[in-house]
C-alpha cells in the first residue's frame, strides 16, 4: 500500500553508486532479465508501476525536497524497458515539476535500447532522460552466453551508438573476473574483446562517456553462486583480477585521441581504486595497476569488498 505522504519504494532497490544523491523514483520493480551473477530480480516480480502513482511520488518529492531537485534516477534493474510513451510522460512530468532538473537516468539492458526507435530515444533525451547505465559485462560473446546476459557484443555496440546518436550519455559497466579463475583463455578473450568493444563505440567527438569495471562478487541465490557451490566456478584472486584489467587497458586504442571516456574501477567491489581518461591516461592507469600487482598489501581486503 502506498501512503499519501511517503514516496513508495519496494526494497531492495537498485541504483548506480553515482546516483546516491539523486531523487530515486520507483518507476519499475525488479528486472525482466536473469543474469547468472545478479540479484536484481531474485526477490521481486517485474512490473511497471501505474504512471499516476509514479507522478504522485514526484509530487510528494516536490513537497518534501522543494523544486530544486537536480537529478532523478528511475528505479529498478532495467527501467528503460518501460514503454516509451510512459517513460516519456513521466520524464516530461518530472521536468515540469522540477525546473532545475539536469537529468533523469535509468538502468538499461542493451536489448531495451535496441527495442526503441531512434526517434523515441531522441524524444526521451529531449524530455530530460540524459543518462543510461548499461551493463555490458563483457565483449566476449562466449562469456555473455555463459552468464545468460541475453545480449551480444554487437548488441552492445549498436545500443551504444543509438544512445549516443540520441544525445543520451552512456555509462557502461564490465565485470572483472567474470570468466572465473580456472579459464585463463576465456579471461584473455574477455579482456581483449571488451577492449575491442570500447574501441569500436568510441565517438569521434569530445562528449563525456563512462566505462567502469566492477569486480565479480558472488551473492548467494545467484546462478553463479550455485555453480561455485558445486565446484564449477572458482573466483579469481586479486592479482588475477588486476592482470585481467591490465590486459583490457593495454588493448585500448582509440582512433579519436581527444575522446573523453571517463574510466573508473573504484567501486566497493574493486581491489584497487583507479580512475582516468581513456585512452589519454592509459600509461598512468597501467602504472597504477603494476603497482597494485607488485604491492598486494595495498589492495582492499575481502572483508571490505561489496556491491
Ligand atoms: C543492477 S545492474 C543493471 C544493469 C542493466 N540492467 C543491464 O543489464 O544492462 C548494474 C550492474 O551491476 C553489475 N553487477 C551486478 N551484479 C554483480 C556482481 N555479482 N558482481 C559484480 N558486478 C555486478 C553489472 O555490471 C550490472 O550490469
Ligand atoms: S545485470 Fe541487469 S539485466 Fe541482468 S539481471 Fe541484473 S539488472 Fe537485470
Amino acid at each position: 500500500m502506498q501512503s499519501k505522504e511517503e514516496i513508495y519504494y519496494k526494497t531492495p532497490i537498485f541504483r548506480p553508486p553515482s546516483e546516491a544523491y539523486s531523487l530515486l523514483i520507483q518507476l519499475t520493480e525488479g528486472c525482466t532479465f536473469k543474469c547468472d551473477f545478479c540479484v536484481s530480480n531474485l526477490r521481486k516480480q517485474f512490473l511497471v508501476r501505474d504512471i499516476n502513482l509514479v507522478k504522485k511520488d514526484l509530487e510528494i518529492a516536490k513537497k518534501k525536497y522543494g523544486s530544486k531537485v537536480r537529478k532523478i534516477f528511475f528505479l529498478d534493474g532495467n527501467a528503460m524497458v518501460t514503454p516509451s510513451e510512459k517513460l516519456l510522460e513521466v520524464t516530461r512530468y518530472a521536468s515540469k515539476l522540477f525546473p532545475t532538473l539536469e537529468r533523469c537516468g535509468v538502468y538499461a539492458h542493451s536489448k531495451d535500447i535496441l527495442k526503441k526507435s531512434d526517434e523515441q530515444l531522441k524524444m526521451l533525451s529531449e524530455a530530460g532522460l540524459k543518462i543510461a547505465y548499461v551493463g555490458f559485462e563483457s565483449g566476449s560473446d562466449k562469456l555473455l552466453e555463459i552468464v545468460h546476459k541475453q545480449a551480444t557484443k554487437s548488441d552492445h555496440i549498436n545500443a551504444s551508438r543509438k544512445l549516443m546518436k540520441a544525445g543520451i550519455t552512456l555509462s557502461a559497466t564490465f565485470i572483472n573476473g567474470l570468466a572465473g579463475g580456472d579459464n585463463p583463455d576465456l579471461s584473455r578473450e574477455h579482456a581483449i574483446e571488451s577492449a575491442d568493444l570500447v574501441n569500436q563505440i568510441c565517438p569521434d567527438d569530445d562528449r563525456i562517456w563512462y566505462i567502469a569495471f566492477l569486480t565479480l562478487m558472488v551473492p548467494s541465490g545467484t546462478e553463479i553462486f550455485k555453480k561455485k557451490l558445486k565446484g564449477g566456478f572458482r573466483e579469481m584472486n586479486s592479482i588475477e583480477i588486476l592482470q585481467e584489467l591490465k590486459s583490457f587497458i593495454s588493448h585500448i586504442d582509440f582512433k579519436y585521441k581527444n575522446a573523453n571516456c571517463i574510466f573508473r574501477s573504484n567501486h566497493a567491489s574493486n581491489y584497487l581504486p583507479i580512475k582516468g581518461i581513456l585512452d589519454r591516461e592509459k600509461r598512468n592507469i597501467l602504472s597504477t595497476l603494476n603497482y597494485g600487482i607488485t604491492h598486494k598489501d595495498i589492495l582492499r581486503s575481502e572483508f571490505y569488498r561489496g556491491l
